[in-house]
């Protein structure tokens, strides 16, 4: 399972980057608005400067909801790097502007996934990656990783090749739950990376053996 960082923050993707497991980047503009960051030119070089750190795929969200506008936009973003994928919304037009990049060469992430049905969708227009928000599901009373068991089932039954890319994802044992489920990529804030590393046996056990240590010196 690829491991991917769900920040828009330098620092944070740095940090991930310097643990040497990080696989890409997500953004939306929900996490873009929080970095402070304003201004077409400023949203272009940020997102410039997240792919000169992460040798990966970079999705950057278009903010238009109409397929000409999502075209449009999703090819400047693609143009600012080679490892941009253009994030599209799952609506309507979104499908369509998705097709059209597939066409065109350009990879996506299909969005605001919520469904099984959504999942098939984007695979049949050809997305490089769907986003299953499985935390929001939880939210929301249902079981996200059990929506991404089923879209990972259907999509090996079917034979698609779009990448599942679990999001929202809010713990550690989200991570792991969706490793077992078979998610091709996790998509984290960087504190679920970091729960990853925790067990008091393990900080016991070192102190142990450093105390030990101490005694042969
Ligand atoms: O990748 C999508 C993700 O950013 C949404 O996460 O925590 O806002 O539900 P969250």
């Amino acid at each position: 399972m690829k491991f991917f960082i769900d920040t828009a923050n330098i620092a944070q993707i740095q940090e991930a980057h310097d643990m040497g497991i990080l696989d890409g980047v997500t953004t939306n503009p929900s996490l873009m608005a929080k970095e402070g960051i304003k201004g077409e030119a400023a949203i272009a070089k940020h997102y410039v400067d997240i792919c000169n750190i992460v040798d990966g795929p970079v999705s950057a969200e278009v903010l238009s909801t109409d397929f000409a506008g999502i075209v449009e936009e999703g090819k400047k973003l693609a143009a600012l790097h080679e490892n941009i994928v253009v994030k599209v919304p799952m609506i309507k037009d979104g499908i369509k502007a998705i097709k059209w990049f597939t066409d065109n060469n350009i990879k996506t992430n299909c969005t605001l996934v919520f469904s099984a049905g959504q999942a098939i969708l984007a695979a049949k227009a050809g997305a490089t990656f769907v986003s299953p928000f499985l935390g929001r599901v939880d939210d929301s009373g249902w079981d996200g990783v059990q929506l991404i068991e089923q879209i990972v089932g259907i999509y090996n039954a079917q034979g698609f090749m779009t990448e599942v890319l679990a999001a929202s994802i809010r713990n550690p044992l989200h991570i792991i739950r969706c490793a077992e489920a078979g998610a091709d990529v996790c998509t984290c804030p960087l504190s679920s990376i970091m729960g990853l590393l925790k067990h008091p046996l393990t900080d016991l056990g070192l102190e142990q053996f450093l105390k030990d240590a101490k005694s042969m010196q």
